[in-house]
């Protein structure tokens, strides 16, 4: 009999519980704080920004929460996504490994973002909210959240990071598609925008400028919250549907990971394979080794500082303790947008720093050689950022050839890479170069970040 290659579940199958990781830390993260009193922010001081039930999960301690009925309906329209064994891939490689992925680019999207766009819009328009703002890096959080949007009546704007903006015209077709609109940012429509760019005109963007803009705007009126597509706690709650049915698939496939690898930017694809399997390992079950894989371009957790930081540039948000690169350094504009964040999220750095995951960082020329080879054996084309996870899960299975183990290495293929073949087409042509940081730049965004006492 053949092994099969496909893991499908029901939808009747489909979990009805996000699993929330705070429940079960060893040692509870540090309090976000108020940059102003530096004294743990409360619910009130969130309010302005996010609907309440989006607040109460962000600081839950609950284990399990339900998972609305109308966001479940949702989901139904991709989910439960597929798990695959990569059986080519390991021909392709030699190793003596079992791969298995978890496809999320089967989404409306084409990866994990909508898991968390629909909950965010639900709880939102259940609130009274009218309209969204958002930032978006590669394009994908910003198409998710304009696709929930028009499917709960809310307005949707987009600040769309620059190089982004202009290396994916249509993303921004697509977002259009879903009746929202999209801005490419540092732009005019904001106080911060116009600043940025009086200084800079040709400014690339970032993620932390962009997200100054949605929250600028969103701070201004009443019917106007802003939605964040990754970092936060609540974001990566809703991931957690990745893990959990691909905890019942292996099952179906009788295995069980030794290592879990995903692709990190601000946290939310990764911590959504990685945190059901963590929690198991935490409660006596067995513990897979984790594995982040992060640009070298951008390496937050492997170069960043474990400290209390801005999320965004212009300082509008409160302070996070995670690993940070400075909120005001901004990476140089690699394809893989999505992960051009300066930070972490806190869960994922918090268990960083306990001890329970490890980082590694490569280029971006070695992860589209990865995502080739990938696309190659497999068939689907990774997105830039995917690719991040694809090379670390094979060089995880050339360890195991070298030593001869035939582990098990689940992976998130967190999306596919049908609006970046332009940065294929570039790296075909030899001219993509591996982007590097400013060293001086660095270490300028790390000296300017602000100072909070740590606690006696
Ligand atoms: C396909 C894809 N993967 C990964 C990411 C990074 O986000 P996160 O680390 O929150 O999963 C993004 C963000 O835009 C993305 O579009």
């Amino acid at each position: 009999m053949t092994t099969p290659t496909k893991f499908l579940l029901q939808e009747s199958q489909m979990p009805k519980y996000w699993y929330n990781i705070a429940a079960d830390l060893p040692k509870a993260p540090p309090p976000v704080l108020h940059p102003g009193t530096l004294q743990p922010v409360g619910p009130d001081d969130l309010a302005p920004l996010f609907p309440m039930e989006l607040i109460l999960q962000e600081v839950s301690t609950e284990r399990e929460i339900e998972i609305p009925e109308p966001v479940r309906e949702i989901y139904r329209l991709w989910r439960p996504s597929p798990l695959f064994r990569a059986h080519r891939l390991e021909k392709a490689l030699g190793t003596p490994a079992k791969i298995f992925y978890k496809y999320e680019g089967v989404s409306p999207a084409g990866s994990h973002k909508p898991n968390t766009a629909v909950p965010q819009a639900f709880y939102n328009a259940q609130a009274g909210t009218k309209r969204l703002t958002t930032e978006t890096g590669a394009g994908q959080w910003g198409t998710s959240l304009s696709f929930a949007g028009q499917l709960f009546g809310l307005e949707v704007l987009v600040f769309q990071v620059r190089v982004s903006y202009d290396q994916k015209p249509y993303r921004r077709a697509v977002m259009e598609t879903y009746g929202a609109r999209c801005l490419a940012s540092p732009s005019m429509e904001t106080e911060y925008g116009r600043r940025v760019l009086a200084q800079r005109p040709d400014h690339p963007g970032s993620l932390g400028i962009a997200i100054s803009e949605a929250v600028e705007l969103a701070a201004q009126r009443e019917d106007t919250k802003y939605a964040l597509g990754s970092v936060l706690n609540h974001v990566l709650l809703h991931q957690t549907v990745i893990g959990l049915e691909a905890m019942e698939q292996l099952q179906m496939a009788d295995a069980w990971p030794d290592v879990i690898v995903g692709a990190t930017g601000g946290g939310s694809n990764f911590a959504g394979i990685a945190f059901p399997f963590i929690r198991h390992g935490l409660r006596g079950g067995a513990k897979p080794r984790i594995v982040a894989v992060e640009p070298a371009a951008c390496p937050s957790l492997t170069r960043g500082k474990y400290a209390y930081d801005f999320g965004d540039t212009a300082h509008l948000t409160p302070l996070t303790k995670m690993h940070t690169l400075g909120s005001t350094f901004t990476p140089p504009p690699f394809h893989a947008g999505g992960l051009r964040y300066h930070g972490m999220a806190p869960l994922v750095s918090h268990l960083k720093e306990l001890g329970l995951i490890e980082a590694v960082a490569y280029t971006q020329t070695q992860c589209f050689e990865a995502g080739v080879l990938f696309a190659r054996s497999e068939g689907i084309v990774p997105a830039p950022e995917a690719n991040h996870a694809v090379k670390g899960a094979i060089e995880e299975a050339l360890r195991c050839k070298r030593e001869g183990r035939s582990e098990t290495i689940l992976f998130n293929l967190c999306g596919h890479g049908h609006f970046d073949m332009a940065a294929y087409q570039k790296y075909f042509a030899g001219e993509l170069s591996d982007e590097t940081y400013d060293e001086r730049e660095l270490a300028m965004a790390l000296s300017g970040l602000p100072s909070v006492p740590e606690p006696a």
